[in-house]
C-alpha cells in the first residue's frame, strides 16, 4: 500500500491506523487518532467540473499554508455520469490517480460497497453542524464513508419581469405553471419550461422529482422493493410528456444538461427553468440577458409545492489514498465554516453548514437561501443502492422514451417497474 510505504521517516506509523483487517472481511476504517507519519504529503482532489471556478483559489490558500501537502485539482467533465465513469475507470484499475474524491451524493453506497472509498471516523468531523438530511447521504450500512460538502435542491427559476407585467405570481402548482408556460411564454417569444431532460443522471433527478411531487416513489425499503407502478408515477411522467407533446416544453430541452438549460434561461429563451441554485450566479452575471429580471421559488407539484431530489456531493478518501491524514485534514478544511461560506459566496453552491442559511448578510445577497433550506430539508434522497447506476439507467431510458412520445406514461411506468424488478433481483 502506497500510504504505508510513505509512512517511514522515523515517526511512529500510527497517523493512519487501519482498524479491522482485510483478512476478516471487515473494511478498514481510516482513523486519525494516533500520531505518526506516512499520512502526510501531496494529494490529488478529483471533482466534477468546477463551473464557477471557485475551487482553485480555495486550494491556493491551502497550498500556501501547507506546501508539503500540496493539493492538485483534477477537474473531470461537467456531467455527473462522465465524472463517475472517469473516477470508476481509475478505481477499478487499482486506483491511485485520485486521493480525495468529490463524489455525487448518489454514489456513496456504490463506491463504499465496491471498497473504493475508506470508512471514516465520525468523531473527526462536525457532522452535528450540517443540515440533517445531508449526513445520511454519506453513510452506507451504518458507517460514515464520506463527509458532506455541498448540498443541492432543485428550484424553479422564473422570469419575474414577464410574470409581473401579466399581473401573475410565480406558479405553486403544475396547473399554474402549465397555463403560464402555455399562454405567456409564446407572447414573449419564449420557450415555456425546461429542466435537464437529456438521458443522464439529471433526467433521473427530474423524473424522480415529478414522481415524488405527485406522491409516488421509485423504490421502497432502502432500494429493495420496486414502488414505481402507481397512479402517482403516471401523473408525474404524464406532466413531463404532456409538456413536450403540447409544446410548452421545447423539444431542444430533451438534449439539456444543467449547463445547456442554464444558458437557455440566461439567454432569455425560457420563461421557467428547473435547475440547481448554482444557476443563480450565471443568470445574475454580466453575460446574462436576464440579470435582475428573474426569481427562484420552490418546485411546484400537482396541488401545491412539489418535492426536490436531494443533490450535492460528499468528500471521500480513496482506499488507495497516498496520504490519508492530509486527505482527512483537507476534508476538514473544505467543510470548515470559513470555507463553507466561500463555497456559497464564491462557488454559488449550497453549503452543508446549517447556520449559514440564517446569516442575514448571506440571505440579503442570496435571497433564495430560506427557500433552499426548506427545499433541502424536505428533499427526498435517491435510493441507497449498490446498484444505483443500473436503477438510474433504467429510469433515464424509459423517461426519455416517454418524453420523446415513443411510449405512453402508462406503458412507460409498467416497463420501468419490470426493468427495476430485474435490477433489484439480480444477484
Ligand atoms: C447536481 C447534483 C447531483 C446530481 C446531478 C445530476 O450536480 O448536485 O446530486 O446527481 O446534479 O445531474
Amino acid at each position: 500500500m502506497r500510504w504505508m510505504r510513505a509512512a517511514g521517516r522515523g515517526l511512529l506509523v500510527a497517523a493512519l491506523l487501519l482498524v479491522g483487517s482485510v483478512a476478516s472481511g471487515v473494511p478498514a476504517e481510516v482513523s486519525w487518532g494516533g500520531a505518526g507519519a506516512g499520512g502526510r504529503g501531496p494529494l490529488t482532489l478529483a471533482t466534477a467540473g468546477d463551473l464557477t471556478g471557485y475551487l482553485g483559489p480555495l486550494l491556493d490558500d491551502w497550498n500556501a499554508a501547507r506546501p508539503a501537502e500540496r493539493v492538485t485539482l483534477v477537474e473531470l467533465p461537467d456531467s455527473a455520469d462522465e465524472t463517475r465513469s472517469q473516477m470508476i475507470t481509475d478505481l477499478r484499475s487499482g486506483g491511485g490517480r485520485f486521493d480525495v474524491l468529490n463524489i455525487d451524493v448518489a454514489w456513496t453506497s456504490e463506491f463504499a460497497a465496491a471498497g473504493w472509498i475508506a470508512p471514516l471516523e465520525r468523531a473527526r468531523f462536525p457532522l452535528g453542524s450540517f443540515l440533517p438530511p445531508v449526513v445520511d447521504t454519506a453513510t452506507y450500512e451504518g458507517r460514515l464513508y464520506a463527509v458532506p460538502y455541498v448540498t443541492n435542491a432543485g428550484m424553479l427559476f422564473y422570469r419575474k419581469d414577464v410574470l409581473e407585467r401579466a399581473g401573475e405570481r410565480p406558479p405553486r402548482t403544475w396547473a399554474e405553471l402549465e397555463r403560464q408556460a402555455r399562454t405567456l411564454a409564446p407572447k414573449h417569444g419564449l420557450g415555456g419550461y425546461a429542466g435537464q431532460f437529456l438521458p443522464y443522471e439529471g433526467l433521473t433527478v427530474n423524473a424522480a422529482e415529478a414522481v415524488y411531487s405527485a406522491g409516488g416513489a421509485v423504490l421502497g425499503d432502502e432500494g429493495q422493493r420496486v414502488a414505481v407502478d402507481s397512479a402517482a408515477a403516471r401523473t408525474g411522467l404524464g406532466f413531463l410528456a404532456r409538456g413536450v407533446r403540447d409544446g410548452w416544453i421545447p423539444r431542444e430541452a430533451l438534449s439539456y444538461k444543467e449547463e445547456e438549460s442554464r444558458q437557455a434561461f440566461q439567454d432569455g429563451r425560457l420563461l421557467f427553468l428547473r435547475n440547481w441554485p448554482y444557476a443563480w450566479a450565471g443568470a445574475s452575471g454580466s453575460g446574462s440577458k436576464v440579470a435582475g429580471r428573474f426569481g427562484a421559488v420552490p418546485l411546484p407539484g400537482p396541488d401545491g409545492p412539489g418535492t426536490s431530489v436531494l443533490g450535492g456531493s460528499n468528500l471521500a478518501v480513496s482506499s488507495k489514498a497516498r496520504h490519508a491524514r492530509s486527505a482527512s485534514d483537507l476534508i476538514a478544511y473544505l467543510t470548515s465554516e470559513a470555507v463553507q461560506r466561500r463555497v456559497l459566496t464564491e462557488g454559488a453552491l449550497p453549503p452543508v453548514r446549517a447556520e449559514l442559511y440564517g446569516d442575514p448578510a448571506l440571505v440579503r445577497r442570496f435571497p433564495y437561501l430560506p427557500a433552499l433550506r426548506a427545499a433541502v430539508l424536505a428533499a427526498e434522497p435517491r435510493p441507497k443502492s449498490a446498484r444505483y447506476e443500473q436503477v438510474s439507467l433504467a429510469v433515464q431510458a424509459v423517461v426519455h422514451d416517454v418524453m420523446a412520445q415513443h411510449q405512453s406514461p402508462e406503458a412507460g411506468v409498467r416497463r420501468l417497474a419490470a426493468e427495476l424488478d430485474a435490477v433489484t433481483r439480480r444477484r
